[in-house]
């Protein structure tokens, strides 16, 4: 039999054996000990020093003060104060004179697609080119106008919300819905919308279609269907769709109607944010 280690006298056992080999109860090397009372008193301070302790409304603050979301204010508060002047140039500047200023209307892109991506995007895409019942931006039909005064006048009321007294708001009649035309009268104003820009479905209707119209849709849609801005009633003659040019579709609109709905952004952004956005939109290609 092995001779046993004569620290074994020293140290004594843990009293833990297997197969003969017992666990020897020697101290901790001291290096280790102090390295590990030394995180134990760095783990208390440091808890109460940094947000850490859990309560019901959240965590406990810390004696430093220092939070994450107090660390994100405060970097962003310092890009305000940079941006600050720039930003009051472009809240007070003429719209029309935006424009003209290399430095103004710059910033004013870069700043306008930052918040187009953040606001604007999810109903509008996010290459501005729009979708079903929200217009592409990038063309030069407009709805409402395509003028920068025009078009921050849009964005900072919005179209048809409850949320502005100021929103921009016009109602199409629901012809069938509502039974102000017969269903007759329907497939033939379809019809003729069709004829305006393409061809119709049934060519034999076009020609009634063209008076339903004109009693019905001329106020709205002006007498050569081309539209009128000041109601929003979108141009029928330029192939170009909100909802959709099939006959379908089309009759669909003039069955229910629609009632495209934006919102006002004078009360979620800035009046420096609302000009950025708006001539960010003006300068994608369709701008008047
Ligand atoms: C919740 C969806 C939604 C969001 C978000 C939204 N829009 Fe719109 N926007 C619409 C709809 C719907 C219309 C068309 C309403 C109508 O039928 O007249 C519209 C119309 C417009 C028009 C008028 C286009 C024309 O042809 O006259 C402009 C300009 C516009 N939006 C810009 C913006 C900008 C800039 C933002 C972001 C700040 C934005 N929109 C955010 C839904 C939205
Ligand atoms: C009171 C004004 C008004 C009258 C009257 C009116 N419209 Fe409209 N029309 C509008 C407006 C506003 C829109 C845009 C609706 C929206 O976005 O909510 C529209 C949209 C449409 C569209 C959708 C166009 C697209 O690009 O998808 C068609 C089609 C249409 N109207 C056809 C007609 C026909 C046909 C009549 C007559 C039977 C008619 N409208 C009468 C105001 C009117």
């Amino acid at each position: 039999m092995a001779k046993k280690p004569n620290q074994k006298q020293e140290v004594g056992t843990t009293g833990h054996e297997w197969d003969g080999i017992e666990e020897l109860n020697n101290p901790l090397p001291r290096w280790w000990l102090w390295t590990f009372y030394a995180c134990i008193f760095w783990a208390v301070i440091y808890s109460f020093a940094y947000p850490a302790w859990p309560g019901i409304k959240g965590a406990t603050a810390g004696f430093l003060g220092w939070s994450t979301r107090a660390d994100v204010a405060e970097e962003i508060a310092a890009q305000e104060a940079k941006l600050g002047p720039i930003n009051e140039k472009l809240a007070s500047a003429e719209l029309t004179e935006i424009a003209d200023d290399p430095e103004l209307s710059g910033y004013a892109v870069s700043a306008g697609a930052a918040v187009f991506k953040t606001w604007c995007a999810q109903c509008h895409g996010s290459g501005a080119a729009g979708a079903k019942g929200y217009p592409n931006l990038l063309d030069d039909d407009w709805l409402w106008g395509g003028d920068i005064e025009a078009i921050h006048e849009t964005v900072s009321y919005g179209i048809r919300n409850e949320t502005s007294d100021d929103a921009r708001f016009s109602q199409m009649p629901a012809f069938g819905k509502d039974e102000l035309l017969e269903s007759a009268q329907i497939d033939q104003v379809v019809n003729y919308v069709m004829s305006l820009s393409g061809d119709p479905m049934d060519a034999a209707q076009v020609a009634d279609g063209a008076v339903v119209f004109e009693e019905n849709c001329a106020a709205c849609h002006a007498e050569d269907g081309t539209g009128d801005r000041a109601q929003g009633a979108p141009n029928l003659t330029d192939a170009i769709w909100l909802y959709g040019g099939d006959f379908d579709t089309i009759k669909e609109t003039v069955v229910n109607s629609r009632f495209g709905v934006m919102p006002n952004w004078d009360s979620r952004l800035s009046e420096a944010q609302i000009r950025a956005v708006a001539t960010y939109v003006h300068q994608l290609g369709g701008g008047e």
